[in-house]
């Protein structure tokens, strides 16, 4: 039986005087946390000089929370190495992309590749297993933070180069095959040895985009070793505890599949407000949905990093508590939106969320960054919700897992391939995962994101939004699959190296649906291809084919595609059209669509459905007839959280 979600929070005993840690400790318990992150920046504290450690404080900090009951989640402090250390080995420090240091005086200033640093990282997390690993209050640990933040997944320094040379040989074996594969008789490219390679920065135009692929690749490879290192260690030296780690918003500088791998819980920091303000929305959208952030925003990356656990286990590691500071602005949440995030996260099938930060820190970086208390110590907005939040989850009981609906598929090298190749301003095979994931839960699904490597088995529809490479082995796992399946443009158009495959895009998903893309063209903003009722715009493709299209533009050329349950869609799909096919997959699954209140989306867990308002005026929901409601009504209010027994 699954258990209530837990909430938990972040805390820094180290910013506060000691004596304000037993009462602090007492407040989180009678908030209603049972968890607490702490430690993951506080190596200058650890180990204030080379090799003298100082637990004394961080045994004291631990035993105060350990008996009020908290679970304690230990980070490893490897995302700020000290001054000290940098000093000693000064190019463990990553280069970017114009090869100037990222030096010291933030966070996560060290290159992935540095061998010096690697060793300096299984030390420090070997003296913290070694202390806390059979600790009873220790549950879980957090390896470093957010692999990746400000930037720092890829570095251009000779560490880097030296491992990625070595990377090379390793994947191709030759020079040849290398050369070949990159297609390197191009523009004189050709290298003699592996030796000869450099990083693809720094050239005069752009690099070769296999060049590019391989470099992305094998940073990505040197994520997932890292991490694995300090697994390794916190495994052997803390059996049973779960390790975590903290992934990003709209991030993909690794593979987060990969990374998941060697995880036992997915966790992501949630700041909905921040990245509505930070990423590809409209001016509307940032408008209309400044204090709730966009409605799919939280849900997309629950859905996504759900499937970045072999169990589908996960949680919200940081959750966003009040104003940030990090954003271009950053506004106050409506008053209920702390609570439904956290409901939502419940919905989804977390297991914890964890809001950040206890108290705002009066000093440094993120002063201007809210937490669950004012720097003053007095509860803020946050923590009253907080609060409120666990009295619902305790009303509302055991949600049962998410069920299998709709997956929708998402790798992360088809978003590096749109990233190096966009052909055309703002391509992203990420948004187009967004856009796709938006309309079918506006269309009231619930969705999966799951890499194409997953198990297809279970699931109702398949969503192909954006996969320029994929594997034979896929193309046959999707011929086996029995139900709709919607294959999105650029999808199947490239080869494992990145060039355009002998037979043509879709490459092996011909063998779905028998068409060809003879030709591709980006739009500038603005310019629409109109068809019945919708528009498209930003990507068209022209596609040969003995099939006669489903749907076709107005100027008769097809634009939607099928062979038996099989569609294809050639174009950037505009809301209304995508709506229409989306209608025309679920007729054939025999589901239902419904049309959801502008801003209210929904989610099921086991006989629960749970419905949420983003919107900023009140909404009717249809709760069937009979339905038990145990948590709000029919009616449901601005940031208002419904939740009924189906
Ligand atoms: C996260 C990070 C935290 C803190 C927070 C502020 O990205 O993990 O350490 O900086 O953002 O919103």
């Amino acid at each position: 039986m699954q258990q209530n979600m837990k909430l938990g929070v972040c805390y820094y005993p180290e910013h506060w005087p000691e004596n304000v840690w037993v009462d602090d400790a007492r407040r989180m318990a009678e908030m209603g946390l049972s968890r607490v992150r702490i430690g993951e920046f506080a190596w200058s504290r650890i180990e204030p000089e080379p090799g003298r450690y100082d637990w004394g404080w961080l045994d004291r900090a631990i035993e105060t929370l350990h008996r009020q009951g908290l679970g304690i989640i230990l980070g490893t402090p490897t995302a700020t190495p000290p001054k000290w250390l940098v000093d000693r080995m000064p190019d463990m420090v990553a280069l970017d992309e114009d090869g100037r240091p990222r030096g010291f005086g933030s966070r996560r200033h060290y290159c992935f590749s540095h061998q010096g640093y690697q060793a300096e990282c299984d030390r420090i997390v070997m003296a913290l297993a070694e202390r806390y690993g059979e600790h009873p209050g220790i549950v879980a640990w957090q390896t470093d933070n957010e692999y990746g933040c400000h930037d720092s997944a890829v570095s251009y320094s000779p560490a880097a180069a030296e491992a990625f040379r070595y990377w090379l040989a390793n994947r191709y074996e030759t020079i040849g095959a290398l050369n070949e594969a990159w297609g390197n008789v191009f523009w004189s490219m050709e290298y003699r040895t592996f030796a000869e390679i450099d990083l693809p920065n720094l050239t005069v135009t752009e690099a070769n985009p296999a060049h590019w692929l391989d470099f992305r690749r094998f940073s990505s490879d040197q994520v997932v070793r890292f991490n694995r290192r300090q697994a390794n260690i916190l495994r052997a030296c803390s059996p049973g505890r779960d390790i975590i780690h903290n992934f990003m918003g709209f991030f993909t500088q690794f593979d987060h599949h990969a990374v998941g791998a060697d995880l036992d819980v997915a966790s992501w920091d949630s700041y909905p407000l921040g990245f509505l303000e930070q990423f590809w929305f409209s001016e509307e959208e940032k408008r209309s949905y400044l204090r709730q952030g966009h409605p799919d925003i939280a849900a997309f990356h629950h859905d996504l990093y759900r499937g970045c656990q072999k169990h589908g286990r996960w949680s919200v590691m940081e959750q966003q508590p009040g104003p940030v500071n990090w954003a271009r602005f950053n506004p106050a949440p409506l008053p209920g939106m702390v609570r439904l995030w956290t409901l939502e996260a419940m919905a989804h099938g977390a297991e914890m969320v964890s809001y950040f930060r206890w108290r705002q820190f009066p000093k440094a970086q993120e002063q201007m960054h809210a937490g669950l208390l004012r720097p003053d110590s007095v509860e803020d907005v946050g923590g009253g919700e907080a609060r409120q939040a666990a009295a619902d989850i305790a009303a509302i009981g055991d949600a049962g897992p998410p069920p299998k609906s709709v997956a929708l598929l998402f790798d992360y090298a088809g978003d590096w391939v749109t990233q190096i190749q966009p052909q055309g301003r703002g391509f992203s095979a990420l948004r187009m995962a967004f856009d796709y994931y938006s309309a079918l839960r506006q269309c009231g699904f619930d969705v999966d994101i799951i890499s194409p490597q997953a198990d297809f088995a279970g699931y109702r529809m398949l969503i192909i939004p954006c996969c320029p490479i994929i594997g034979a082995d896929v193309v046959e796992r999707l011929r086996a699959f029995d139900g709709p399946v919607l294959i999105g443009p650029r999808s199947g158009s490239k080869t494992t190296n990145l060039s355009i495959p002998a037979e043509l895009a879709p490459g092996g998903l011909q063998q779905l649906i028998p068409l060809k893309v003879t030709r591709v063209e980006s739009l500038r903003d603005g310019v629409e291809e109109q068809g019945e009722g919708f528009a498209i715009s930003r990507w068209l493709e022209h596609v040969e084919s003995n099939l006669e299209p489903e749907i076709r533009l107005s100027n008769g050329r097809g634009i939607v595609w099928r062979e038996g349950s099989v569609r294809y869609l050639a174009g950037h799909l505009d809301a209304a059209l995508l709506r229409d096919v989306i209608g025309l997959m679920a007729g054939d699954a025999d589901m239902v669509v419904e049309d959801l209140p502008s801003g209210v989306r929904t989610r099921r867990a086991g006989m629960l459905r749970f419905a949420f308002n983003y919107g900023t005026q009140a909404q009717q929901l249809s709760v069937p007839e009979g339905a038990e409601l145990l948590l709000g009504s029919a009616r449901i209010e601005a940031a208002g959280v419904t939740v009924w027994r189906e």
